[in-house]
């Protein structure tokens, strides 16, 4: 059975047995990816217990219709849409591979990034460090943690220079899109370095656990929060990125121009609580 990925706008289908996406003419994909937890087992606290095969998530790149083409080619964007499956790696919950964004060298601050549940509740973990391409794991400086909590419909920007992994939590798989400044560099080492983000975040009698990761020296105040939307930076829940993108996209300027956006960006977190 297909069920539509309605809050993508797109003609898009998971299908209920194999959990693939099924995406209908004329919308085509430039590429495909599938981790496992062999591949990440560098970036949870404990993944001895899984079976080194088991699939993690599945990342389809580049989503898009001949007719849109010329405009995400103009600003440069990607739409890409990944699916985290249901479960655990050892305690924690199934996660992307956590990574930072690069730079331009006239500009101070990282490249932003859209993400969009479109099915499931995510959680975003948002790690702020100004020094994330030292070579050295000791010399990192975190400077602020952020876990975003972030239901079917809603959308989050990560703010430039935070590191990123999403966190299926929900019940379900968790789909969730990206749009992003398509020239940005990745950095994944520091974060494979350190075996993970500042946080872990798993469940244990179905409830969420949170567990500091020993790796890093010392680590800030962790702050969850609820996302709020912008609708002059493109993020109104329920209107879909990828149609808003198309009607408005000076809207997404931000993302390849962040500098004078942060404050604005900071301000679309509404901290519940701390720990
Ligand atoms: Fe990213």
């Amino acid at each position: 059975m297909l069920a539509e990925l309605q809050k993508s706008g797109l003609p898009i289908y998971q299908n209920s047995r194999s959990k693939k996406l099924l995406l209908e003419a004329p919308y085509m994909l430039k590429g495909y990816g599938e981790k496992n937890v062999l591949q990440m087992s560098e970036l949870y606290e404990d993944s001895s217990h899984n079976d080194k095969h088991e699939n993690v998530y599945d990342v389809y790149r580049g989503i898009i219709c001949d007719q849109d083409r010329e405009l995400f080619e103009r600003y440069k964007f990607q739409y890409d849409i990944t699916v985290i499956h249901q479960g655990q790696v050892g305690f924690e919950c199934k996660k992307t591979s956590g990574h930072y964004h690069g730079w331009e060298s006239n500009k101070k601050h990282s490249y932003p990034e859209v993400y969009e549940v479109l099915s499931g509740t995510a959680m975003f973990e948002l790690q702020k460090s100004m020094n994330f391409d030292v070579k050295e794991k000791n010399d990192i400086k975190v400077d602020d943690i952020i876990l975003a909590k972030v239901e079917a419909g809603q959308a989050i920007i990560v703010p430039p220079d935070y590191g990123h992994c999403s966190i299926n939590i929900g019940n379900g798989d968790l789909v969730f899109s990206n749009l992003a400044y398509q020239p940005c560099e990745i950095f994944y080492d520091n974060v494979r370095y350190h075996h993970g983000l500042g946080i872990y975040i798993g469940k244990e009698d179905d409830k969420l656990k949170f567990k500091k990761n020993d790796h890093y020296k010392n680590l800030p105040t962790v702050k969850i929060a609820l996302p709020v939307e912008n609708g002059s930076l493109g993020i109104k829940f329920n209107q879909p990125v990828y149609k808003t993108f198309l009607e408005t996209p000076d809207k997404y300027n931000f993302l390849g121009n962040p500098d004078k956006y942060v404050d604005t960006i900071m301000k679309m977190f509404d901290i519940k609580e701390s720990f």
